[in-house]
Parts: C-alpha cells; sequence; structure tokens
C-alpha cells in the first residue's frame, strides 16, 4: 500500500499538478520591486521528460488564467492591455536539473528585461511588469508545441507601489537631488550676498550707528574702540 502511495505521489509531482510556482524567500535587492520579482527555478519539479523540452513561464492577470497554452495573442508587448497573459524565459529543461551546486543561481527574476520592451519582434521579452499586479504564474513544458506538463498557478504576487528600489528610487533620488540643488544655490546666493553688502557698507553703517547715537553713549562705547 505505502509504495503504491508514494508511486501516485511521485508521478503527481513529476506532472507538477501539485506544484506552485513560489517567491523566493530571501534575495539580495528584494523578493519584489515595483517592476519585477523573483521566483525559484522548477529545479526537479519536471522530471521524466526528454531533455529537449523547452520550460516556459506564463505570466497572468489572474482573469487571464483561462488563456490556452501557446495561444497565439500572447505577446509581452501587448500585456495586459489586449492580451491578459504572455510567455517568457523559454528554456530547455536542462537548464533546471535537480542536483545544485551551491553556486548555481538557482533564481529567476521576472520583468528584469528592460531592452526588449517594446520591441514587438520579442514577444517573449522578460520586460518589466505594468503594474502593481496581482499577478499569477505557472510553468509549462512544451514538446515542440506540445504541453506535456505544467505547475498548478502561483498564489497572488503583489509587486510594491513605485516605492521600490528602480524605477521609484531612482525617481525620488532625483527629486532629491534637486531639491538640495536649490537649497544650496540660495544657501550660497545668501552668502554671497551677506559678503558683498558687508564689504561695500560696513563703514557707512558704522558711521550712521554712530550718527544716531546720542554723544553719551559715543563716549561710552568709544574706550573699547
Ligand atoms: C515550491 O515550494 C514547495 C515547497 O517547498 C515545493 O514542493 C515546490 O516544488 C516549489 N515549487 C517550485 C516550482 O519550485
Ligand atoms: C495599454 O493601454 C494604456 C491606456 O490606453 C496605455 O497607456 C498603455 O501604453 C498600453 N500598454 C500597452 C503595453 O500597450
Ligand atoms: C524562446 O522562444 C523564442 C520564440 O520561440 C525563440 O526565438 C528563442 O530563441 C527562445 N529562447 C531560448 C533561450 O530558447
Amino acid at each position: 500500500m505505502l509504495p503504491l502511495l508514494l508511486l501516485l505521489l511521485t508521478t503527481a509531482h513529476g506532472l507538477g499538478e501539485s506544484t506552485k510556482p513560489n517567491l523566493t524567500d530571501t534575495f539580495l535587492g528584494g523578493r519584489t520591486t515595483a517592476s519585477t520579482f523573483v521566483l525559484e527555478q522548477p529545479r526537479c519539479v519536471f522530471t521524466k521528460l526528454r531533455d529537449d523540452t523547452v520550460i516556459w513561464l506564463v505570466v497572468a492577470l489572474p482573469e487571464g488564467r483561462w488563456s490556452a497554452p501557446g495561444d497565439p495573442g500572447r505577446k509581452f508587448q501587448e500585456f495586459p492591455n489586449s492580451s491578459l497573459a504572455y510567455m517568457t524565459l523559454n528554456t530547455t529543461i536542462l537548464n533546471y536539473p535537480c542536483d545544485t551546486n551551491s553556486r548555481d543561481i538557482t533564481v529567476l527574476r521576472v520583468g528584469s528585461e528592460t531592452s526588449c520592451a517594446k520591441d514587438a519582434s520579442r514577444p517573449t521579452c522578460n520586460g518589466p511588469l505594468p503594474g502593481p499586479g496581482p499577478y499569477q504564474v505557472k510553468f509549462l513544458a512544451l514538446d515542440g508545441s506540445e504541453p506535456v506538463a505544467q505547475t498548478e498557478w502561483s498564489n497572488p504576487i503583489f509587486l510594491r507601489k513605485g516605492t521600490a528600489a528602480g524605477v521609484g528610487h531612482s525617481a525620488g533620488m532625483i527629486a532629491l537631488t534637486a531639491i538640495l540643488s536649490v537649497l544650496f544655490a540660495v544657501l550660497l546666493a545668501g552668502l554671497v550676498a551677506m559678503l558683498l553688502w558687508g564689504s561695500t557698507f560696513s563703514k557707512p553703517e558704522v558711521v550712521s550707528v554712530r550718527r544716531y547715537n546720542t554723544h553719551h553713549v559715543y563716549d561710552q562705547t568709544a574706550p573699547r574702540l
């Protein structure tokens, strides 16, 4: 009975039916930014598939999960307007081996490719995500154009709103730099004005001060000068 149960579990695992993509636990630079998130690679998730099987990541809005795999409308550049899902990060299953060397990178940053974001000739672009989400993702194994295995959809993934490293951060830095520059310029102008005013008018000022002083006060202060 136990071996049969194990066999059933192993088979289900092999087909990925019981597996969801996971956000990585910790990652330098954060698990999510305003336009990216970091997933664990699907290592050892798909077994018993041919070596030339290609593993794709399908990224969808929650309402876009119905789209059939291989739907030709899935272009990154049309997401999320005319396409509610897109496919990206295609690589052969050989890149997700079971045995991991500790130096291997075992995560995928979704949304990291800015260069192809507007290039319609690159529909599989891993471009920056267009908003805070939520998004749901699944890994899909294709043998040719034939789906042979897939994971479940991930839990909804929410991105940071604007304040993340990347776009929001650099915009903040630019604003801060601008404000500091203006303050510095005002301070500098004030200093220059003070210096000029001081050197030009210091003597007349002393004279005028003395002129306003009563004779009595003038006599009192005179010995100290
Ligand atoms: C997600 O994590 C669970 C529990 O650690 C694991 O069983 C599963 O294989 C992971 N999914 C992927 C796609 O790596
Ligand atoms: C989606 O539509 C909005 C509003 O019409 C537009 O600003 C945005 O650029 C479009 N995005 C894409 C990827 O076509
Ligand atoms: C991903 O798929 C596209 C379109 O089928 C192809 O042009 C590209 O070479 C593939 N990339 C990899 C790394 O296999």
